[in-house]
C-alpha cells in the first residue's frame, strides 16, 4: 500500500508526539517538517526528513500528501498554511480551535471546493472523540443540547479551589508553578479557549456555522472561595461550562459561563484536568463522555485518528453539510438563557440593603428562591447570595445593572446559571 506522506508544521508538545507515533506506523511517512527553531533538540530521530523554514512551503511540496498543522494561533502562519494546502488539494489535519473558530467557514468551503479533508478531532476535548461522535455516531439524532467542560486548566483550578478552600489567585499561581497553567493564562481562564471549542461543537450539533461573535463568554476569575463553599452547601459544584441548545423559538443558544452543576450530574464529577461532554439527543437520550482534553499523548491520539481516517479515504465535510447549506438560524446567548440563577452581591453591612435590592428584582419579575447572608466578608461588607426562581438572562442583566448602581453595593454582582442536568 502506498504510504501517506505527511508534512508536519509544529514540533512542540503535540507535534513531537505525533511525529513519534507516526514513526511507528508503516502506513505513514513524515517527509517534511517545519518549526521556528531548527537547532532545538526535540529528542526525535529526524534522519531523512526534510526541513523547511517557512511552514507555508509545506502546502506546495510534491512529497506531501497531507499537511498536519500543529503550530496554533488564528493568524499566520497557521492560517495561510491551511488555506494554501487546501487550495493545493492537500487534506489538512489540525488541532487549532482558534483558527477554526475564526476562519472555519472559509476553510471548510475551500476543503469542499477542492474535495479534500479538513479534520480537527484534536481541536476539541483532545483525546475524547467528540467530533466523530457528533458528526457520525449521533448523526441520526436531533440534538437538543450540549453541555461541555472543555478547558483542563479551568477545571483543574476550580477543582483545586473546591478541594483546598483556596482562592482563585492563589490556585492560579500554584497551577502556573506546576506548569498546568500558561504564564499568560487569559485565553484559558477568561473562557476564550472554551468559546473557540464550543463554537465548533455548536456548528456540528446544530448544522450552523461557527459564530463566536454571538457567544457570551465569561471566565472563572470572579469565582470566589465563598462561592465554592455556598455551592457545596446547596448541593452543587462550580464548573466552567460551554452550553449549546435549541430554544423553543428555533434559535440556537450558546454561551460559556461558570455554572452551578448539581452534584447528581456526571458533569459535576469530571475533576482536575479532565474534559467532559453531555449530549442530549432525541434517540439516545443523554450521552456522557469524559477524558483527557489536553496533553501530548491524548491530543496526538486524535491527530493520528484523523490521519488514519484520511488514509482510509474518509472525507466527511468539515461541518457535515456543504457550507452553503449551513443553517442561518440566529445564534443567541446569555440574555436568552432561561432558568434559575445564583447571584452574589457584596454589600455594605447596614440596615435597609435588602429593602433597596428587593424592588429592583420585583420590578423585573425576578422571584427569589432563597437568600443567604454569610457572616462578614470584611469589617464593613457582607456577601448576600440570592438563588432565583426561573427567569431569563435579559432580566437578570437588567437587574444587575440597576443593583450595581446602588450605593450599598460595593462590587460588581457575580451571576452564574444553575444547570438542571
Ligand atoms: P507548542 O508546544 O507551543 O508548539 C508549537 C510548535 O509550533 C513549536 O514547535 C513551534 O516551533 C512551532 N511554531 C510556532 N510558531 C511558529 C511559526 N511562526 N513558524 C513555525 N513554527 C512555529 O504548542 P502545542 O501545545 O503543541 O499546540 C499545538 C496546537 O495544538 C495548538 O493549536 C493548540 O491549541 C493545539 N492543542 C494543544 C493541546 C495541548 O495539550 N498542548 C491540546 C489540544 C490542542 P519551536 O518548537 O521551534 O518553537
Ligand atoms: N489550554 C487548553 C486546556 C489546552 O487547558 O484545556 C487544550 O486545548
Amino acid at each position: 500500500m502506498k504510504k501517506i506522506r505527511v508534512g508536519l508544521a509544529g514540533l512542540g508538545t503535540v507535534g513531537a508526539e505525533v511525529f513519534r507515533i507516526l514513526s511507528g506506523l508503516p502506513a505513514f511517512e513524515v517527509t517534511v517538517v517545519s518549526a521556528r527553531d531548527k537547532s532545538k533538540n526535540r529528542g526525535l530521530d529526524m534522519a531523512g526528513v526534510a526541513w523547511v523554514d517557512s511552514p507555508i512551503d509545506l502546502s506546495v511540496r510534491q512529497d506531501v500528501d497531507v499537511v498536519v498543522e500543529l503550530m496554533g494561533g488564528d493568524g499566520d502562519p497557521a492560517y495561510s498554511l491551511v488555506k494554501h494546502a487546501l487550495q493545493n488539494k492537500k487534506s489538512v489535519v489540525t488541532a487549532n480551535k482558534a483558527l477554526l473558530a475564526h476562519h472555519g467557514v472559509e476553510l471548510a468551503r475551500l476543503a469542499e471546493d477542492n474535495r479534500v479533508g479538513l479534520c480537527y478531532e484534536a481541536a476539541v476535548a483532545g483525546g475524547i472523540p467528540i467530533i466523530k461522535m457528533l458528526r457520525e455516531g449521533l448523526a441520526a439524532n436531533d440534538i437538543a443540547a450540549v453541555y461541555a467542560i472543555l478547558n483542563g486548566t479551568c477545571n483543574y483550578i476550580l477543582t483545586t479551589m473546591e478541594q483546598t478552600g483556596k482562592d482563585f489567585p492563589t490556585v492560579l499561581k500554584e497551577a502556573q508553578a506546576l506548569g498546568y497553567a500558561e504564564a499568560d493564562p487569559s485565553l484559558d481562564v477568561d473562557g476564550g479557549d472554551t468559546g473557540h471549542k464550543l463554537s465548533l461543537l455548536t456548528a456540528l450539533a446544530f448544522g450552523c456555522a461557527p459564530d463566536l461573535q454571538s457567544m457570551s463568554i465569561a471566565g472563572i476569575r470572579a469565582v470566589s472561595a465563598e462561592d465554592m463553599r455556598v455551592a457545596d452547601e446547596l448541593g452543587y459544584r462550580i464548573k466552567l461550562v460551554g452550553q449549546a441548545s435549541k430554544l423553543d423559538d428555533g434559535k440556537i443558544l450558546h454561551m460559556v459561563s461558570p455554572s452551578l452543576v448539581p452534584k447528581s450530574s456526571p458533569m459535576a464529577h469530571a475533576d482536575g484536568v479532565l474534559n467532559a461532554i453531555l449530549i442530549e439527543g432525541h434517540l439516545v437520550g443523554q450521552s456522557f463522555v469524559s477524558g483527557r482534553g489536553a496533553g501530548a499523548k491524548p491530543t496526538a491520539s486524535a491527530v493520528v485518528a484523523d490521519l488514519i481516517d484520511i488514509s482510509c479515504g474518509a472525507n466527511i465535510l468539515p461541518f457535515v453539510k456543504p457550507v452553503d447549506e449551513l443553517s442561518q438560524t440566529p445564534q443567541v446567548s446569555f440574555a436568552n438563557w432561561q432558568g434559575e440563577f445564583y447571584v452574589r452581591l457584596v454589600v455594605k453591612d447596614e440596615a435597609g440593603v435588602i429593602a433597596d435590592i428587593a424592588p429592583i428584582l420585583r420590578d423585573l419579575n425576578i422571584s427569589i428562591e432563597s437568600l443567604i447572608q454569610k457572616g462578614q466578608t470584611t469589617e464593613s461588607s457582607v456577601s448576600v447570595i440570592i438563588m432565583t426562581h426561573d427567569t431569563n438572562g435579559q432580566d437578570i442583566l437588567g437587574a444587575m445593572k440597576k443593583i450595581s448602581q446602588l450605593k450599598c453595593v460595593l462590587e460588581k454582582p457575580f451571576v452564574m446559571p444553575v444547570l438542571k442536568i
